[in-house]
């Protein structure tokens, strides 16, 4: 069976509109949104196995007020095994699932003076320099991917909407990806700064380039858990992430939710 007949099987007629990845720490969203079915990746052929800590590795259909959603806590990394496809088959299943629109989450070090641990990020395009694409090997010519708009505009100015609703401050910047799993170095942050990044991480473009592919609108949201490398003295650690990454669990998740119960799913 494929996750997907895994998934219908499980909920049949369960057509999720948007779909999600939380990063780290925000497996807590699930317990706002009316929860419809619980399955592990374990029982979903082509899942990553979850591995970092701060992922859970389960798929959750639920509803976020009248929308039918999908969330997925936790991701594979280009870090874990070298493969930058690691979630091509998740991104597909939300996909041929339904889902118009994704949404992907991350921790992420800041770049700009005013982005303090803490602090959220909507993402408003990407920069990759891992030198990697989950669409190597592809087949046909949709694999020639346009992603002069991936970030949708009009979702951001949903998302911007929102949060001035609620007197959240967002950021919006640019996320450059890095492979890590170690840290960038000071040098790197500084590059990454000269070329236009406002944020840096290890996740989330690969599934925003898939998403693209698979014809799916994208939203990004960054929580910044520090100042990223050479901006600080503080140093950094995965413990830190998952500490100040807590920081916005609240707002990110207040956000999410709000956006996900308001979604219109007017067309591609
Ligand atoms: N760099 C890369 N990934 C990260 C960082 C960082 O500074 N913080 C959280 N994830």
């Amino acid at each position: 069976m494929t996750a997907l007949e895994v998934i219908q099987q499980r909920q049949p007629g369960f057509k999720p509109r948007v779909g999600v990845i939380l990063g780290s720490g925000l497996g807590g969203l699930a317990a706002q949104l009316d929860q419809v079915a619980t399955i592990s990746y374990d029982d979903l052929p082509g899942f990553p196995k979850a591995g970092v800590s701060g992922h859970q590795g389960a798929l959750l259909l639920a509803h976020a007020g009248g929308t039918p959603v999908v969330l997925l806590q936790g991701r594979a990394h280009l870090y874990e095994d070298g493969r930058a496809d690691a979630m091509a088959i998740p991104v597909r299943t939300l996909a041929e699932l339904g889902c118009e629109a994704l949404v992907v989450t991350n921790a992420a070090g800041g770049l700009d003076d005013d982005m303090m641990p803490g602090s959220i990020m909507l993402m408003t395009d990407h920069i990759n320099f891992t030198g990697q694409s989950p669409l190597f090997g592809m087949p046909g010519d949709d694999r020639f991917v346009d992603m002069s708009v991936a970030y949708d505009a009009e979702l951001r100015q949903r998302i911007l909407a929102l949060a001035a609703e609620m007197d959240l401050p967002l950021h919006q910047g640019v996320y450059a990806w890095f492979t890590g799993p170690n840290f960038e170095t000071p040098a790197e942050v500084r590059a990454a700064g000269i070329l236009g990044a406002n944020a840096v991480g290890m996740s989330t473009v690969p599934e925003v380039i898939l998403a693209r592919h698979a014809g799916m609108r994208v939203a990004g949201l960054s929580i910044i858990t520090n100042r990223a490398a050479g901006m600080s003295d503080t140093p950094l650690s995965h413990e830190q992430t998952k500490t100040n990454a807590a920081l916005a669990t609240d707002n990110v998740q207040r956000l999410l939710t709000a956006f996900l119960s308001g979604y219109g799913g007017a067309g591609r």
